[in-house]
């Protein structure tokens, strides 16, 4: 049986990439079905980019502080970046940019993102200390597909962690990042070997 053909992967990033590492690592086992074409970043100096060249994966920055244009401007120039590798899915891991709605649209069902709460509680930042101030026992991550509207979507997959007695957003953050870890290259996974319907998710 011939090797099947792997799932072109463009990954977003702006800060320090442990998602895209997890990916990274992923990618390195010979059964996995996906490959990761691009790191983006819009911020010149994000530490996900560092782990890309390491990787010996292509890298991208384009910095969004006064680009010509604004968002839609930069979100096309973001957008012709990542046809031009040829990408299948777009991964936003860490991205800490609001997307265009334009954007979306151009990538939607093929466009995802991890977020470190059990959406559709805690949408947005700081989730970490949100959670803690509401007194929830258990909160967690959420892999979904991305629409216009922020930190909504489709959801593909969660996992649950429990909120711990002296917990700060810290130790709780680090507790979840190990699921997001987990989660993100499995649904990734997923996705590639076509067990994710977009049209079951109503997109
Ligand atoms: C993660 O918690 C992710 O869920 C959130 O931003 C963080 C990025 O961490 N959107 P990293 O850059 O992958 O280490």
């Amino acid at each position: 049986m011939g090797k099947v053909t792997p799932l072109k992967l463009a990954v977003l990033v702006s800060g320090g990439g442990s998602n895209l590492q997890a990916i990274i690592d992923a990618c390195k086992a010979s059964d996995y079905p996906a490959e990761i074409v691009l790191v983006f970043s819009n911020q010149l100096d994000a530490g996900g980019l560092d782990r890309g060249r390491t990787a010996g994966i292509r890298t991208e920055a384009i910095s969004h502080k006064g680009y010509a244009g604004g968002r839609e401007a930069y979100d096309t120039a973001v957008s012709a970046l990542i046809e031009e590798t040829g990408a299948d899915l777009v991964v936003l891991a860490g991205y800490l940019r609001l997307v265009s709605t334009s954007f979306v649209q151009r990538w939607q069902g093929r466009l995802i993102n991890i977020h470190p709460s059990l959406l559709p509680s805690f949408k947005g930042l700081h989730v970490h200390q949100a959670a803690l101030d509401a007194g929830v026992k258990f909160t967690g991550c959420t892999v979904h597909y991305v629409v216009p509207e922020v930190d909504s979507g489709p959801i593909i997959a969660q996992a649950v962690v429990p909120v711990l007695p002296g917990d700060d957003a810290g130790t709780l953050a680090q507790r979840i990042l190990k699921q997001e870890h987990r989660i993100y290259p499995q649904v990734i996974r997923w996705i590639a070997e076509g067990r994710v319907s977009t049209n079951d998710a109503g997109i």
